[in-house]
């Protein structure tokens, strides 16, 4: 089933200068880009996005991180697109990330791991919802 996923190019990665190649391996592994914007969240926003966390210790780390500078917010489009990027990006933990996936090549530390994947279907759909309006998905079908 070809269907969407929300990905995010996080501050450190974007800091480290490599949005670009970040966004090569997003097309060359055949994701199609429904739409991608470069912003800096404001701390009430990325509180918002990680609102699922707020009880978790690193919260505030992890709030204050995503909102320290500029990422970038991609809708993704793939078979399969929820498993295909969580693939393509590798274990939360760079330590732990496969050979080749993105983490393991950009990503700095657990809390600064260069980039974000949705975990489902359902929060795919709420997370793109959360930063593009539905006239900013763009289809070529
Ligand atoms: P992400 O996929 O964006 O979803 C939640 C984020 O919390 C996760 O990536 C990590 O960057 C971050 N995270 C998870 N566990 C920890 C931790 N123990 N300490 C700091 N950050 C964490």
């Amino acid at each position: 089933m070809t269907n969407k996923t929300f990905a995010i190019i996080k501050p450190d990665a974007v800091n480290n200068r490599y949005t670009g190649k970040i966004y090569d391996r997003i097309l060359q592994t055949g994701f199609t880009i429904l739409s991608a914007k470069l912003l800096k969240m404001t701390l009430a926003q990325a509180e918002g996005f990680y609102a699922v966390h707020r009880e978790r210790p690193f919260y505030g780390e992890l709030t204050t991180f995503m909102s320290s500078g500029a990422c970038m917010v991609l809708a993704l489009e793939k078979e399969n697109a929820v498993a295909a990027w969580r693939e393509t990006i590798g274990a939360t933990n760079p330590e732990e990330a496969a050979e080749g996936t993105i983490r393991k090549d950009f990503a700095t530390s657990l809390g600064e791991n260069a980039v974000h994947g949705s975990d489902s279907d359902e929060n795919a759909e709420k997370e793109i919802a959360f930063f593009f309006t539905e006239s900013e998905l763009i289809s070529n079908k």
